[in-house]
C-alpha cells in the first residue's frame, strides 16, 4: 500500500444508483429531469463514470471533461454525493485497434475481438499506462470536488488472460516463488505423466491435470489484479488521499482469491443479484435465498471485519440476464435492503438509475424506467426505502460484531474444484459451508465468513467445513485458537493437501491430526439412495440424543486421543466414530466425519453454542425462515433486525426485556407479527 488508508465513514446511510448521464447527453431535458428525480426518489448518491471512457477520451489524449464537470456540479447542487468510477472496465474502440496487445487472449490462444466489456489484458503495460493517465486526470480534476464520496475502481474485475505477456509474467512470478525448476517440479509433482519441466519456457499450457500449476495460475492471476488495482489507485491516493477507494465484488465469483484483493482498497463493496421468487425448484423454500444472501453479506464484510461495507449494486426489481426474472413482490425490496444494512452495509445502491434506451441493458429494471416519471411501483419502493433510511440515521456507524466464524476459503475452493476424487459429483463446498451456517442464521446468531488467513483470535467459535487445503501456518493458528479457549469444528476432508496440492504424508488430517486427536483413513462416497444412520454415544458431553442420517460422504476415522461423541450405526463401519471431540488447552476441537443431515447440524450447533456460552438475542427456535440479525453501536445500543423471508406471515415472540420499534418509536409488542417477506427494526433503548 502506497498511502495510508482513507476511512469510509459516510455521514448518511447511502442510497444511490449507477448513473449514466453520458448516454443521454444529446437528449434534451433528461439531465434536468434526472436532477429532479434523484431527490424525489430519496436518493443521495450517484455512481458516475462506469464505462465512460469513450466520452472522457474520444480520441487518444483528447480529454473531454466538460460534460462531467457539469454533471458533478449539478449532482452536488441536487444534494447527491458521487462515487466516481475509473473507466477501465471497458476500453474504447480506438485503443483496442491501435494497441492490439491490450485485447485479452482466451485459453485457446486466440486474441478476442473488441466487444463486450471487462476484456482487457491484466498485464499489458500499455493498458496499465493508459489507465494510469486517465485516472491521474480524474484525480486531479475531481479529487477535491465537494460531491466526491469515494472512488469506484473499475467494475467487477473478472476473467483470465492467456496472452504471451501474461504467460511470461507468470513464469517470472514462478521463478521468484520457486527459484529452481527442481523446486517447482517437486511442488507440482510434475513427474506424473512425464510433465517434468526442464526449461521455464515449457510452462505454457495451464494444464488441468497438474493441480499445483492450476492453483499457482489462479494465485498469479489474483496477483495481477491486485497490482492492477494498486496502479489504478496510486494516482487517486496521491491527489485525493482522504477519499476512500472500493472495488465491487461478485457473490459467487471465484476466479480470484478475493481475500488477497481486499487489502488493495479502503472498503469492500459487492453486487448482489439473488434469484428472489424465482428459485429453480418449487421445493426450495424462498427463505433459503435470504439465507444465502446473508451468508454472502457476511463473507464480504469479513474481508475487512472492522470496516463497514457497501451493497454497491442490486436491482430495483428485475434483472434481464437470467432465463427468468420475476418481479420483486411487495415487501421484498425493503426486506432485502434491510438485510444488507443489518449485516453492516452503510446503505444500498442500485444498478441502475435510468434505464438505457438501447443496447443490452435496456430491459433491466431501473429506478426510472422508459416512461421517465415517478409514478411507478418500483420508484415508490425506492422512495419508501429512502424515507426509511432517513429514520435509520441513528444506527449509522454501529457494526455487526460476530464472534462466530464459518470459514469459506477461495484457495481451498479451488483445490476442491480441481480435485479428482470419489465424490466428484457431490463435492458441494459452498453448499456445505452454507449448511453449517444455516443453524446460526436460524438462531439469530451473527456470523463472519472469513478465509483461512483471517485473524482467528477475534472469534470464540470457528466452523471450518471441508478445509481440505491447508496453507502454511493455518494448522498452527487453529491450534493456538483452541489452546486459547476457542471451539473449533472441522469435518471430513480436512487437512488432506498442502498449498501446492500435495497430500500430507503420515496420516490425514495432516498437521491437524494432533489437534483433532484423530486419523482419517479413507472415505466412502454414498449414492443418493444410501444413507448411514449416526447415533450419539450414551452420556456424551454435548447431551446429544436421537439418531440422524449421514449422506454422500462418510469418512472412516480412528479416534487416537479424541473422545467419541457419536458413531456410525450402519454399513460395515458401524460402531466407528462419526463425531469426536478433543480438548486442548482451554478449548476443544470437534470433528464431524460425515456429511450430516440438517437435523444433526441444528442439534449439534445448539449444543456447541451452549458450550461456548453464546446465547441467542431472542427466544429460540425462531420460526423457520425468520432470522434476527444485530448491529451494535459503540455505546452498547443494539439494533435488532427481524426478517421474515417466507412468502407467508410469521410471528416472533420477543421474550423478556423491552424493545422499541424504530419506525414508531414506541415500545414493541411482546409478539411481533411479520407479514410475508417483511421486516422490522427494534432497539433495546428508548429512541430519542
Ligand atoms: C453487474 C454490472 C453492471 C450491470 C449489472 C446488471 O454485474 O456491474 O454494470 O451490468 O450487472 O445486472
Amino acid at each position: 500500500m502506497t498511502a495510508p488508508l482513507a476511512r469510509f465513514r459516510p455521514t448518511n446511510l447511502i442510497h444511490g444508483a449507477d448513473y449514466y448521464p453520458e448516454q443521454w447527453r444529446h437528449v434534451p431535458g433528461i439531465w434536468d429531469a434526472d436532477m429532479r428525480l434523484f431527490p424525489e426518489a430519496k436518493l443521495n448518491t450517484a455512481t458516475l463514470g462506469v464505462f465512460a471512457w469513450t466520452e472522457l477520451e474520444p480520441a487518444e489524449g483528447d480529454y473531454q471533461f466538460a460534460w462531467m464537470d457539469e454533471i458533478m456540479d449539478r449532482l452536488h447542487a441536487s444534494g447527491q454525493r458521487v462515487l466516481l468510477a475509473t473507466p477501465s472496465g471497458a476500453k474504447p474502440n480506438w485503443m483496442a485497434v491501435k494497441y492490439p496487445e491490450i485485447r485479452r487472449v482466451g485459453e485457446n490462444g486466440q486474441r478476442e475481438p473488441q466487444g463486450f466489456r471487462h476484456n482487457h489484458c491484466l498485464t499489458s503495460p500499455v493498458y496499465r499506462e493508459k489507465v494510469g493517465q486517465i485516472n491521474t486526470r480524474l484525480a486531479q480534476r475531481y479529487g477535491r470536488h465537494p460531491a466526491l464520496l469515494g472512488w469506484h475502481i473499475s467494475n467487477e474485475y473478472g476473467g483470465y488472460c492467456y496472452c504471451p505477456l501474461c504467460k511470461a509474467s507468470f513464469r517470472d512470478w514462478l521463478r521468484e516463488k520457486y527459484v529452481t525448476l527442481d523446486a517447482l517440479n517437486d511442488a507440482w509433482w510434475s513427474r506424473f505423466w512425464s510433465h517434468r519441466y526442464t526449461a521455464w519456457e515449457q510452462i505454457d499450457l495451464i494444464d488441468e491435470y497438474i493441480h499445483g500449476l492450476r492453483l499457482d495460475w489462479k494465485r498469479f492471476m489474483t496477483r495481477q489484479v491486485a497490482t492492477f488495482i494498486r496502479q489504478e489507485t496510486a494516482p487517486l491516493r496521491q491527489h485525493a488521499p482522504a477519499v476512500p477507494t472500493t472495488i465491487n465484488l461478485m457473490g459467487h465469483y471465484d476466479l480470484y482469491d478475493y481475500h488477497e484483493l481486499a487489502p488493495e482498497v479502503d472498503f469492500i463493496s459487492w453486487d448482489s443479484y439473488p434469484v428472489w421468487h424465482g428459485q429453480e425448484s418449487a421445493a426450495t423454500p424462498h427463505w433459503q435465498i435470504g439465507l444465502e444472501t446473508t451468508f454472502l453479506h457476511d463473507m464480504f464484510r469479513a474481508m475487512k471485519p472492522d470496516e463497514p461495507f457497501l451493497l454497491l449494486e442490486t436491482t430495483p426489481s428485475q434483472v434481464n440476464w437470467r432465463p427468468l426474472s420475476p418481479l420483486k413482490r411487495p415487501g421484498l425490496h425493503r426486506t432485502s435492503s434491510l438485510l444488507a444494512v443489518a449485516r453492516g452495509s452503510e446503505g444500498v445502491c442500485y444498478f441502475q438509475f435510468r434505464a438505457s434506451r438501447g443496447s443490452n441493458e435496456k430491459f433491466h429494471s431501473a429506478v426510472v424506467n422508459h416512461d421517465g416519471g415517478n409514478d411507478t411501483r418500483v420508484f415508490r419502493d425506492v422512495r419508501d426505502l429512502g424515507q426509511l433510511f432517513q429514520k435509520m440515521q441513528p444506527l449509522l456507524g454501529s457494526r455487526a460484531r460476530p464472534v462466530i466464524a464459518v470459514l469459506h476459503d477461495y484457495q481451498n475452493r479451488w483445490a476442491l474444484q480441481e480435485m479428482q476424487s470419489p465424490i466428484n459429483q457431490q463435492k458441494k463446498y459452498f453448499e456445505t459451508c452454507l449448511e453449517h451456517y444455516t443453524p446460526f442464521w436460524s438462531l439469530g446468531q451473527g456470523v463472519d465468513v472469513p478465509g483461512q488467513s483471517a485473524d482467528f483470535s477475534r472469534y470464540r467459535l470457528i466452523v471450518a467445513p471441508m478445509l481440505h487445503l491447508l496453507l502454511p501456518g493455518t494448522a498452527e493458528r487453529l491450534t493456538a485458537f483452541v489452546e486459547n479457549g476457542g471451539i473449533l469444528v472441522t469435518t471430513y476432508l480436512t487437512g488432506y493437501v498442502n498449498e501446492t496440492d500435495l497430500c500430507f504424508l503420515g496420516g490425514f488430517p495432516g498437521p491437524l491430526r494432533k489437534l483433532l486427536g484423530i486419523r482419517a483413513e479413507e472415505y466412502d462416497a454414498l449414492p443418493a439412495f444410501r444413507q448411514v444412520p449416526v447415533e450419539p454415544v450414551p452420556g456424551n458431553r454435548l447431551g446429544l440424543a436421537g439418531s440422524w442420517a449421514a449422506k454422500e460422504v462418510c469418512e472412516l476415522i480412528h479416534a487416537e486421543t479424541a473422545e467419541v461423541i457419536a458413531t456410525y450405526a450402519g454399513e460395515f463401519y458401524a460402531g466407528t466414530p462419526a463425531v469426536t471431540r478433543q480438548a486442548t488447552g482451554r478449548g476443544a476441537a470437534y470433528h464431524i466425519a460425515a456429511r450430516m443431515s440438517p437435523e444433526f447440524l441444528a442439534d449439534f450447533t445448539a449444543a456447541i453454542l451452549r458450550e461456548a456460552g453464546l446465547v441467542s438475542p431472542l427466544p429460540t427456535p425462531l420460526p423457520v425462515g425468520v432470522t434476527a440479525q444485530t448491529r451494535t453501536a459503540d455505546d452498547g445500543r443494539e439494533w435488532l433486525f427481524l426478517m421474515n423471508f417466507n412468502e407467508t406471515p410469521a410471528t416472533v415472540p420477543l421474550g423478556p426485556g423491552t424493545w422499541y420499534d424504530l419506525e414508531t418509536a414506541q415500545v414493541a409488542p411482546a409478539v411481533i407479527a411479520l407479514p410475508a417477506v417483511a421486516s422490522c427494526i427494534l432497539t433495546n433503548r428508548p429512541l430519542p
